[in-house]
């Protein structure tokens, strides 16, 4: 077995009625003073927010506001968030909504512990994160794996990038998950989210380190999990343990244990993500666009691994391994399609790119070819560009 670290501090609290519990949390992890982040307005047409606010009022907690976050959320709402914060001297912030609520809370709780220094300058990795306020979650859709990953992704609005940044101080203290919340979601959104969890999985997946046996076992576990929940969850998304199952993946799939020991690809996260900060193309729908391009440029440095992710996730027979690997990309697919997600970039609403486009965003991924992204193989400019080119 191989070394690995891990962390996952954060207090779940799963369940019907989960939210009645917000106050008393806030609380216990230090909120005298509650900066509250919500999205576009769902929380207030579902009632979830005067819920959570009433609960908060219940234990003496004080607590303002701040509406308006955007998916794909923008660091001009966070640096307000940030002076909000400061002048309200709050002391935790509690986001309630999904991964673009979360992550403005996580870079207010940075911000607001630092209040000399620009956010965006730890987005871009000029200064290290060495504090942050607590930061609480009341999740209203099962996608990003947020409410316990390290990590929190904003788009400067102004250049267009996309960035994100992992750190500890990332971690949630508390996440309130009740899979009830997420029945009102929009189709896109459920589907979405589905892929993200299962990408969190494979991005882990599929790296060049053997050994982890349980890491490996647990890995595909999840991805049959979400394969079987997902699809009923797509059926009916009223289905409590349907909605339950991929809300619980969607934290185990980002909180690393499907990755210990082994390092991360991520590969197709940062092709997704220049494409979200040029066109503001949902997470999940960037992901599905370019995976199967990525697993066929990159299968045939380990066969066998895609052959036993074939074999073992999708049930595939194939004796020759060759032939397993492939048919596992096809019905990676598959499953895609199956709920309406796309499978390139043409199928995205931008639709085909034109090829400076797609030379700008690999430009663009790899710091105009310096750096070498991904584990499984390392991509420079030119593989990067290959492989929007097959996705497009
Ligand atoms: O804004 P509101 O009105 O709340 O509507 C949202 C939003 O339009 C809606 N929604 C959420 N819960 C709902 C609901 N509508 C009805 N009923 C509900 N219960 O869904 C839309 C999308 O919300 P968003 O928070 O953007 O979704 P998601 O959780 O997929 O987050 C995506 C963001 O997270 C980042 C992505 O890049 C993207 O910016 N990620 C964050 C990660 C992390 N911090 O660990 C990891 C991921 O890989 C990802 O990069
Ligand atoms: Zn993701």
């Amino acid at each position: 077995m191989k070394n690995f670290v891990q962390y996952a501090p954060t207090e779940i609290v799963f369940g019907e009625d989960a939210e009645n519990e917000a106050g008393r949390l806030a609380k216990k992890w230090g909120g005298s003073k509650v900066l509250v982040i919500y999205g576009g307005g769902s929380v207030k047409r579902s009632g979830l927010l005067n819920k959570v606010e009433e609960e908060l009022e219940k234990e003496g907690i004080d607590y303002e506001e701040l509406g308006g976050v955007q998916p794909n959320p923008r660091l001009g709402l966070a640096r307000e968030g940030v002076k909000k914060a400061v002048s309200f001297q709050a002391d935790l912030i509690l986001a309630v909504g999904g991964g673009s609520v979360i992550d403005t809370a996580k870079a207010v709780a940075i911000g607001a512990a630092d209040p000399g220094t620009d956010i965006w300058s730890f987005w871009m990795g000029e200064k290290a994160v060495t504090k942050a306020l607590p930061v609480g979650v009341i999740l209203t859709i099962s996608a990003a794996g947020s409410e316990t990953s390290d990590s929190a992704v904003l788009t400067n609005e102004e250049t267009g990038k996309k960035a994100g940044i992992n750190t500890d101080f990332n971690r949630p203290k508390f996440a309130v998950m009740n899979p009830k919340l997420t029945y009102t979601l929009p189709k896109y959104q459920l589907t979405c989210g589905i892929v993200d969890i299962m990408m969190h999985t494979l991005e882990r997946y599929f790296t060049p380190v053997d050994g982890n046996a349980l890491t490996d076992e647990i890995a595909e576990g999840l991805l049959r999990t979400m394969i079987t929940y997902g699809a009923k969850a797509y059926e009916d998304q009223t289905d409590y343990d349907a909605m339950s199952e991929i809300m619980w993946c969607g934290s185990v799939s980002h909180n690393n244990l499907t990755g210990l020991g082994r390092p991360k690809d991520f590969l197709c996260h940062k092709l997704g993500h220049e494409i979200s900060g040029m066109f503001d193309v949902a997470h999940g729908a960037t992901l599905s666009a370019v995976w199967g391009s990525w697993a066929r440029y990159v299968y045939r440095i380990d066969v066998s691994r895609f052959a036993r992710y074939g074999r073992r996730v999708w049930g595939i027979e194939e004796e020759e391994d060759e032939a397993a690997a492939v048919k596992a990309i096809e019905k990676t697919e598959d499953f895609f399609r199956s709920l309406h997600m796309p499978v390139c970039i043409g199928e995205l609403e931008i639709g085909v790119q034109p090829d400076e486009i797609l030379r700008k965003l690999a430009d663009s991924a790899t710091k105009g070819n310096t750096i070498l992204l991904g584990a499984f193989k390392k991509i420079n400019a030119q593989d990067a560009y290959e492989i929007y080119k097959a996705a497009n």
